[in-house]
């Protein structure tokens, strides 16, 4: 199928003109629900969509603010190869247990919302049916030039993507990427972080955003601690050591940071001069999940830096305040009442 050029000037928004917190957060929403009518259009909404608790429509604003404003404006002046890794794309489409809106997949949004674009996408579907749906959507969107899809397990699948990265890097004389890992929990082995960060050997650098689902991960190992019998090799696999066990001691009110603070030594050790911004995604004062930022310190004071740092305070604050309210609005759960509402 022939790709589409993208039918809405997605890629500079307004909302980054609107000074309101409250009416910025609803504009970023709606401009993601306004890509997921064009998404939805083929193959049909009731085509498979991956169905999330609202909440998690927060990372994708934060990959959604990154790409745009943050990412491709620099990365894409500085390198003549820049690309965007999906490992854990879904079915290319998402829609919420709580109100049916629809969002495009983490692909599409990073594609959709890129200030310069891509040079090159990868992305990978698991299951036969997501994979044919994830596959159909991001055809209709994305040059074949520019499009790596496959099926299977990402943990497998990376080496043939870091393959291919080092091939472009050699062939157009320098690379850097974004990795979105985007996993339901486990699912991220530790190897396959470790072999993108180890592309750094070959000259090529990149940013990460990991999602953490350290609730779920907490909830685990809570039973393993209550005596369930778990098979382990998964968490193994997923910290990439054994020595995650010191955690099953922890009070329970203490396992949630213990699992990040462990998971982020663990990427300190990993790459060098690593730097790290931690955005905390709760609602209710219960944390949902952890977006870790990950890049590089470069020797000039980070440009990135600053910007992240406002993206964060804007997702948190923007989540105390208004996140649960602004989702309701554009959901249609909820009307808009401006001020009043806000001062409630
Ligand atoms: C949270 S969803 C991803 C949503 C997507 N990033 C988005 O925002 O649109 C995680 C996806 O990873 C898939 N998955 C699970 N295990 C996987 C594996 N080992 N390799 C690749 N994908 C996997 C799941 O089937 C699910 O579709």
């Amino acid at each position: 199928m022939d790709h589409q050029s993208v039918p809405l000037p997605l890629g500079f928004s307004q909302c980054t003109k609107e000074k309101d917190d409250f009416k910025r957060l609803l504009c970023e929403i709606n401009t993601l629900k306004e890509a997921g009518e064009i998404v939805t259009s083929y193959p049909p909404r009731t085509f498979k969509p991956y169905t999330a608790h609202h909440w998690t429509i927060l990372k994708l604003i934060f990959l959604k603010m990154y790409v745009r404003d943050v990412y491709t404006p620099i990365i894409g002046r500085r390198y003549p190869f820049m690309v965007f890794i999906d490992p854990f794309a879904g079915t290319g489409l998402n829609t919420y247990k709580e109100a049916k809106i629809y969002i495009p997949g983490s692909t599409l949004i990073a594609w959709f919302f890129a200030t310069f674009p891509f040079d090159k996408v990868y992305a990978i579907g698991y299951e036969d049916i997501d994979y044919r749906v994830l596959k159909l959507r991001l055809e209709r969107y994305i040059p074949p030039s520019k499009l790596w899809i496959a099926k299977g397990d990402a943990n497998i699948l990376i080496d043939q993507i870091t393959k291919d990265i080092r091939e472009m890097k050699e062939k157009f004389g320098g690379a850097h990427f974004l990795a979105f890992i985007d996993p339901e929990c486990f699912e991220a082995q530790w190897q396959m972080i470790e072999k993108l960060i180890e592309l750094e050997n070959y000259g090529i650098s990149g940013d990460f955003i990991i999602l953490l689902q350290s609730r779920l991960i907490a909830r685990t190992i809570g039973r393993i601690r209550s005596g369930e019998k778990i098979d382990t090799k998964i968490i193994d696999l997923f910290f990439g050591t054994k020595e995650w066990t010191f955690l099953i001691d922890l009070p329970s009110g203490e396992l949630e940071k213990g699992i990040m603070d462990f998971y982020l030594e663990r990427l300190k050790e990993l790459k060098s001069r690593a730097l790290i911004e931690v955005i905390s995604i709760e609602l209710f004062r219960a944390i949902h999940y952890h977006l870790i930022y990950l890049t590089r310190k470069t020797k000039r004071k980070s440009p990135y830096l600053a910007t992240v740092r406002w993206l964060k305070d804007f997702v948190e604050n923007a989540e105390k305040r208004y996140v649960d309210r602004a989702i309701r609005v554009a959901l249609g759960m909820e009307k808009m009442i401006d001020d009043y509402l806000r001062k409630q």
